[in-house]
This record gives structure tokens, C-alpha cells and sequence, in this order.
């Protein structure tokens, strides 16, 4: 059975007391829970302030994710005001979200700029969940994860043709064997199916169906 990657990437949302209440109810519905399969890998990319109340609670209700962030400084440790460097992510994740295309097109990071993440984080030991848009998009070979997400799809809640999300990610495998592909754009409990059955596509990354602890459950115990 292949590996599945379930990736939540909750953006700019959440504050602590919320995340507090998010890991609270998800506990709750994670106690009860019968079935956890071996070859499920749930990743949560949570906002740099909560990190560390993120691993926190993952080790207190002993739940079996994993954390990571949503971004990293281009620079290592130093005078970069406002950056958020390898070294100080990895002290509480394991994984490292570059490229996204907001990240690209809201905050202007070129091709340099990800290239300068993505040695960062291999300095610093984090797994790269890295995202295009497009297939035409440079993907390093140092990453761990490519995330196909096309920007009709993302936060508009239609997501892309499953088909053709598959075609595509058939092309990155051939480019990229060892490389597990995740499709992420409006990906939620009644359509996560469509994209999990596909035999390129190995996991989702979703953004607003990650917010809901009872939502984001759901779609956990349908895998
Ligand atoms: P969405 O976001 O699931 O809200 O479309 C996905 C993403 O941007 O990673």
C-alpha cells in the first residue's frame, strides 16, 4: 500500500487560544478512534507562533502528527529582522512548506529566493513539501514532497479536474520516481476520494478544510 500524505496548511489563520481549542477537539475525537493506519502521514503546517504550542499538545494527547511550517528565512541565523530561520523551525517540525503561490505571488519570492529556502532547509534537516502551480515550474531534486496546487484551484472551492490533476502528476513521477506527488486547490471531505484513488497522486494538502478540528477528523478516518 502506498504512502498517503495528509498535509493541513492553515495559512494565516489561528491564534493560540484557538489552536489550543483545535488540538482539544481533535483529541477528543482522536480517542476513540479504532483504526490508524501504518501508511498515513499527517502533516500539519501550522503559523510560526504556534509551533510550540503545536508540538506541545501533539506530545501531551499523543497524537500522531507531524508538525511543520508554512514558510522559511532565506538566510541562515543573523541580522535578518523578521525572518524565521531553519535552525529555529526545526526545534519543534519536521517539515517545511517552500513555494507555496501565495508565497510566490503575494510576497514576490523568485526562483532564487526558493532556491536560497530550499538549501536552508536542507542545512537545517527539514523534509520540503514544495509547491508549483504549474508543471512547467523548476522543482528542485533536493525536496521531499511536491505539492501540485494550481491557482484556480486554490481557495476557491472548485477544485481541479482529478483526471487531469492525475496526468500531470504522472509526468512529475516520471520526472521524479522517488518523490511522492500531493494534489492541493478546494480540497475537502466530499471530493478528497477523487484525488487519494489516483496512482500518481500520493496525499492532499488542504487548506480551509484543515481548520474545522471535527472536518479535518473526518477526513482522517475516511483513509
Ligand atoms: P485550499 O488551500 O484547500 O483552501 O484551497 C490549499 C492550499 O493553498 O494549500
Amino acid at each position: 500500500m502506498k504512502d498517503i500524505y495528509i498535509i493541513a496548511n492553515w495559512k494565516s489563520n489561528k491564534t493560540a487560544g484557538e489552536t489550543n481549542a483545535w488540538f482539544s477537539k481533535i483529541a477528543d475525537l482522536e480517542k476513540n478512534r479504532k483504526n490508524r493506519p501504518a501508511h498515513l502521514h499527517i502533516i500539519l503546517c501550522v503559523p510560526y507562533t504556534v509551533l510550540y504550542i503545536s508540538k506541545q499538545h501533539i506530545a501531551s494527547y499523543k497524537l500522531p502528527y507531524h508538525i511543520g511550517s508554512q514558510n522559511i528565512s532565506p538566510f541562515p541565523h543573523g541580522s535578518y529582522t523578521g525572518e524565521i530561520n531553519g535552525s529555529q523551525i526545526k526545534e519543534f517540525g519536521e517539515y517545511v512548506i517552500i513555494g507555496h503561490s501565495e508565497r510566490r505571488e503575494l510576497f514576490h519570492e523568485t526562483e532564487q529566493h526558493l532556491q536560497q529556502k530550499v538549501m536552508q532547509a536542507k542545512v537545517a534537516g527539514l523534509k520540503i513539501i514544495y509547491c508549483i502551480s504549474d508543471e512547467a515550474q523548476y522543482i528542485p531534486k533536493e525536496v521531499d514532497l511536491i505539492a501540485f496546487e494550481p491557482i484556480s484551484a486554490i481557495g476557491t472551492g472548485n477544485a481541479f479536474d482529478p483526471d487531469k490533476a492525475e496526468a500531470i502528476s504522472a509526468k512529475i513521477n516520471k520526472r521524479f520516481p522517488e518523490i511522492p506527488i500531493i494534489y492541493g486547490g478546494s480540497v475537502s471531505k466530499e471530493n478528497i476520494n477523487n484525488f487519494l484513488s489516483k496512482p500518481d497522486i500520493s496525499g492532499v494538502l488542504l487548506g480551509k478544510a484543515s481548520l474545522d478540528a471535527s472536518d479535518f477528523f473526518t477526513i482522517l478516518t475516511w483513509i
